[in-house]
């Protein structure tokens, strides 16, 4: 009989790389990290599907993350946010980038951890301004100075992000090497949640 860790050797899982019971990969991370590019690439090199908590929230509420806000205000948001993750993502099985926001609500670090694998993007303001400055989903960056408003963001933000997830640097780094380096950190964390409980599970 296969031990349990054989059960989910590196061959094994890309072999089952449809199998639906392997936990989420959830990529967090500020604006302009790249989650949803790269979060398509790993859907696309394990075989599973892609969702984006902002576009969830979007179809499930029929309107636009900008009125949301406008309407609603930032708070009503965040509850979406929050429903989305305790309630509209899958268990297991899936790809999913998250709002850059969301690590901000209470519990959702431990949230997100116990719905997947969670990892960390980063990227300097530099960068962020770069891939958002044409945008219209991110009505906190309407502002008169979008590059500020990132830096102070990123400062109030800095320690969820820290805390939420395995951090990866973006800057300089093409999707490719991104994506391998995102997919064999999840392998590895597959592995370890699946040890035998007196192997170390540590990071
Ligand atoms: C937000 C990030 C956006 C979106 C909303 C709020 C934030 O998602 O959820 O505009 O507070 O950082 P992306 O990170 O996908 O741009």
């Amino acid at each position: 009989m296969r031990s349990r860790e054989e059960g989910v050797s590196l061959a094994s899982m890309q072999d089952n790389a449809e199998n639906t019971t392997q936990p989420n990969l959830i990529l967090t991370g500020f604006m302009g990290t790249g989650k949803s590019s790269v979060g398509r690439q790993l859907a696309r090199i394990f075989k599973r599907p892609f969702f984006d908590t902002d576009t969830i929230i979007q179809q499930k509420t029929q309107r636009k993350i900008s009125e949301i806000f406008e309407t609603d205000g930032e708070t009503a948001f965040r509850e979406l946010e929050k429903k989305c993750v305790s309630e509209w993502i899958p268990e297991s099985g899936a790809i999913i980038s998250t709002g850059g926001g969301i690590v901000t609500i209470p519990g959702m670090r431990e949230l997100l951890r116990s719905r997947g694998i969670v990892i960390t993007l980063f990227a300097s303001a530099e960068t962020i301004y770069s891939r958002t400055s044409s945008s219209s989903n991110r009505p906190l960056l309407r502002t008169e100075n979008p590059v500020a408003r990132i830096r102070e963001l990123l400062a109030q933000r800095e320690r969820a992000y820290v805390e939420s997830g395995i951090g990866i640097l973006t800057d300089g780094r093409n999707m490719i090497d991104l994506s391998e380096k995102i997919r064999r950190i999840y392998l590895r964390e597959v592995l370890l949640r699946n040890k035998p409980t007196n192997g170390s599970a540590k990071n």
